[in-house]
């Protein structure tokens, strides 16, 4: 039996149907056959076309008998078929069909009024059906042939067995609670659905960081539900585990070479493989960021890799072996170090030496995700070693979706390096992946752009962003708002890039902590390695040959050595230049980084405006719950211009141009309003407030009062913050009426007055006349003092 989920159309309106909505279509667009033939076993792709024709043409598909005679239908094409009027369903073999497609790959073809929606196995089929409900849902030619480009196309999830979910940002894991498996085994499978339909074929099922619990004798059945639930949907169960665990199973050591190691590792391997015969094999973050590895024992990554192959091997399992290992302690003086260097330096002394079992597996670049980076230049210097690429679909350093970022163009500027993209398909994709409890899946309806964009470029890496969106847009709002839809994803990536940072500068974000809002002095004076070495004089890392680290010269090609020829979105991440130095514009770059963070931050108001227009042709619901997050987003990105260009323009001592930076009108500070119950705070960074300052509450409830003496409209923005410990109110009046009131949603990731907290509460069209008093009132919560950093009150 499948464990289906509870019913594919759960919480519609929530975004729990996410892109697998099955809009009802028009009459005209029923192009289907009556009846479903089904030949061999394939349940959730039966159930999935009768669940998607009942939902889009609102009819039932009736099952039919298969009578094994479809050859005949096939070379007689065009003449009196047996099936007539069928769609037949099932594996080309099954099908008796003559065609030959790699594993996983598919057909639709017409014959007649058949129908053959043919997998080249049974995940092929599988997609066949999800691509069929796709293209009559888009209205698109439903005949194809397809194939992906490689037979690794992997999630990650980094839950921890507690329920919690390492950089998760849509709730608690999907998968356990409490140290159990979840009970809710329907949501799991619903999930395996949703990687299915756009060809994901692997998920791993906890975190990197791993908990040995995940695989211990106690927890393995329970783990194996998990594993049956996502099974039906072709998608095969990764565990990750922990490099000491036989030290913490009681033996003396974990080197990968004393047999005793190896002999415990085979055995739980067997044990794993008891539960979940078909694993397709395990993740080991070893050597990374406190995590045990083989370094301990004097061993090399490839011993430790080859170990773990060794036990997998019988078994025909895989250990995906992490590339992200760096010295999370290195003397920050010493301008010889990099850590963008380190992958290259552990990893291709070892090119040839790995088991053919083992996969390195690399991020997209070589610090950490950042919002820009070149590609990891290990792709194209191990030539022996099978690398697969890891890229990210959470938002950890992208606005860890509060804020809108569509990925796909991300992903892609790593696979346009010559050579890259062929490494690539080749070998693999993997991405990390957060999915919550969160109805939606991922905290934002848009973010499931993100996931659904993922699963269609690691199937065919060539597909152009757009057209991925496009899709997307179509499936998940509807086909006649996709236009508009996908025009806005594609400029949040350039935006938050514009608005966070830019010129390839990365890491402004507090890199020890929470990496969401800014503070770009948390980058340097430690060991993390993310430094940007901003300094009175000039700004970026000097990473070149010449004068720098020489990380330059890990890459084939010499374009980054030279100031020339180093394209500018990476200029800071490969050369060290004075402020005044001159871009291709003209402009220096002070005045750039100045300028990129107004414009971004226009750009993210300009997000509010265009969604604003699709009000009525998308749900409510949903329209609704965008359109918060898009101005929640608009306002935090001014958050983050005005922090990373005070921060610039103090250390540089060089104004902007045009007299911004600085001198933001209509601002009045909170620590200069009349104050009854409130203290003036030093804020910490400082430029996450303005003036550095701002005022909290030192009892229950207080006010802030601004004298008021003009007369006309006005829309009137709070700036306050909004700390993880506490949901605070506040009260916006003018004299005593009341205008707005509010509670703080504790949703940011910071317990303190700081960039991560800050946001914007605005009120449109306030009439105001001279001699009003314009009053906020607070009242604390928790250890949230309901804190105010300014008003802006803008004349309309
Ligand atoms: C980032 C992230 C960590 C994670 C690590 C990894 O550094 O912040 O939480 O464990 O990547 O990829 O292993």
């Amino acid at each position: 039996m499948i464990p289906f989920g509870s019913s594919p159309a759960r919480y519609h309106d929530e975004g729990y149907a996410a892109w697998l909505r099955y809009a009802p279509l028009p009459p005209d667009r029923d192009v289907l056959p009556g009846r479903l033939v089904v030949y061999g076993k394939h349940e959730a792709a039966a159930l999935e076309l009768r669940y998607g024709v009942q939902r889009m043409l609102g009819r039932p598909l009736m099952i039919g008998a298969p009578s094994g005679v479809t050859e005949r239908v096939l070379s007689s094409a065009g003449t009196a078929l047996p099936h007539s009027g069928a769609i037949h369903l099932g594996t080309l073999i099954e099908l008796e069909l003559d065609a030959t497609l790699k594993p996983d790959g598919f057909l639709i073809r017409r014959r007649g009024d058949d129908l053959f929606v043919a997998g080249a196995d049974d995940r092929g089929t599988l997609y066949a059906a999800f691509t069929l409900l796709r293209r009559l849902a888009l209205g698109q030619e439903l005949e194809v042939t397809e194939e992906p480009s490689t037979s690794i196309r992997f999630v990650n999830h980094w839950d921890n067995p507690d329920g919690t979910i390492e950089r998760g940002y849509a709730g608690r894991s999907i998968f356990y609670e409490g140290m159990r498996v979840t009970e809710d085994l329907a949501r799991v499978a619903d999930y395996a659905r949703l990687l299915a339909s756009v060809g994901i074929n692997g998920c791993s099922l906890n975190n990197v960081n791993a908990n040995d619990w995940v695989y211990s004798t106690e927890a393995l059945p329970e783990v194996a539900k998990l594993a049956d639930a996502i099974r039906p949907y072709g998608v095969r169960t990764l565990l990750s585990v922990r490099f000491d665990s036989p030290k913490r199973a009681g033996l003396a050591t974990y080197d990968p070479l004393v047999p005793e190691v190896a002999e415990w590792w085979r055995a739980k391997v067997d044990e794993i493989y008891r539960h979940i015969p078909d694993l397709f094999g395990l993740v080991i973050k070893a050597d990374s960021e406190g995590e045990a590895g083989p370094s301990a024992a004097g061993r090399t990554h490839a011993d430790a890799a080859n170990m773990l192959a060794r036990a997998l091997e019988p078994h025909g399992g895989v250990v995906f072996y992490r590339g992200f290992v760096y010295d999370h302690r290195m003397d920050w003086r010493d301008r010889s170090l990099d850590r963008a260097k380190a992958q290259h330096d552990n990893f291709k002394p070892l090119d040839g030496q790995f088991a053919p079992n083992a996969i390195l597996q690399v991020k997209n670049g070589p610090i950490d995700f950042q919002v820009r980076e070149p590609v990891s230049p290990t792709f194209l210097a191990l030539k022996e070693t099978r690398t697969v690429c890891e890229v990210m679909i959470t938002q950890e350093y992208l606005g860890q979706q509060h804020h809108t970022v569509y990925e796909v163009p991300w992903w892609k500027d790593a696979l346009a390096y010559p050579g890259v993209l062929d490494v690539i398909n080749q070998n693999g994709f993997v991405a990390v992946c957060g999915v919550g409890r969160n109805a939606n899946w991922l905290g934002n309806h848009l973010a499931q752009a993100n996931l659904y964009g993922y699963g269609r470029l690691a199937w065919d890496p060539s597909a152009s962003s757009e057209e991925i969106a496009r899709e997307w847009a179509g499936l998940t709002f509807s086909p006649e708002v996709s236009d508009e839809v996908t025009d806005l994803l594609m400029r949040t990536w350039p935006a938050y890039e514009d608005y966070t940072g830019n010129l390839g500068i990365g890491g402004l974000t507090d890199i020890i902590h929470v990496h969401y809002g800014p503070s770009p002095i948390s980058s340097e004076h430690n060991g993390w390695g993310q430094w940007h070495r901003s300094d009175e004089h000039g700004t970026g890392m000097d990473r070149t040959v010449a004068t720098g680290t020489g990380m330059t010269a890990q890459y084939p090609s010499r374009i980054y050595e030279s100031l020339e020829t180093c394209p500018e979105e990476l200029l800071l991440f490969f050369h060290h230049v004075p402020y005044t130095h001159r871009l291709a514009s003209g402009s220096t770059v002070i005045q750039h980084i100045y300028d990129r963070h107004y414009a971004g931050a226009e750009a993210a108001a300009g997000f509010v405006e265009d969604w604003r227009r699709l009000r009525g042709r998308i749900d409510e619901r949903r329209f609704l719950d965008v359109l918060a997050q898009l101005e929640y987003q608009s306002g935090h990105a001014l958050v983050w211009r005005d922090a990373v260009c005070q921060y610039f323009s103090r250390l540089s001592g060089i104004p902007d141009a045009h007299g911004r930076v600085f001198h933001e009108p209509n601002r009045y500070e909170a620590e200069r309003m009349t104050l009854d119950g409130y203290e003036v705070v030093e804020v910490e960074p400082w430029e996450a407030a303005s003036g550095a300052q701002a005022i909290a509450l030192t009892r229950a409830s207080g006010t802030a009062t601004l004298a008021w003496a003009q007369e006309g409209l006005f829309d009137i923005a709070v700036w306050h913050f909004d700390p993880t410990d506490g949901r605070a109110e506040y009260e916006l009046r003018v004299n005593r009426r009341l205008i707005d009131a509010w509670r703080n949603s504790g949703r940011f990731p910071s317990t303190k007055i700081d960039g991560h907290t800050k946001t914007r509460r605005l009120v449109h069209a306030v009439e105001l006349r001279a001699g009003d008093e314009i009053t906020v009132h607070g009242r604390r919560e928790g250890e949230d003092r309901a804190a105010l950093d300014f008003l802006e009150v803008i004349p309309r």
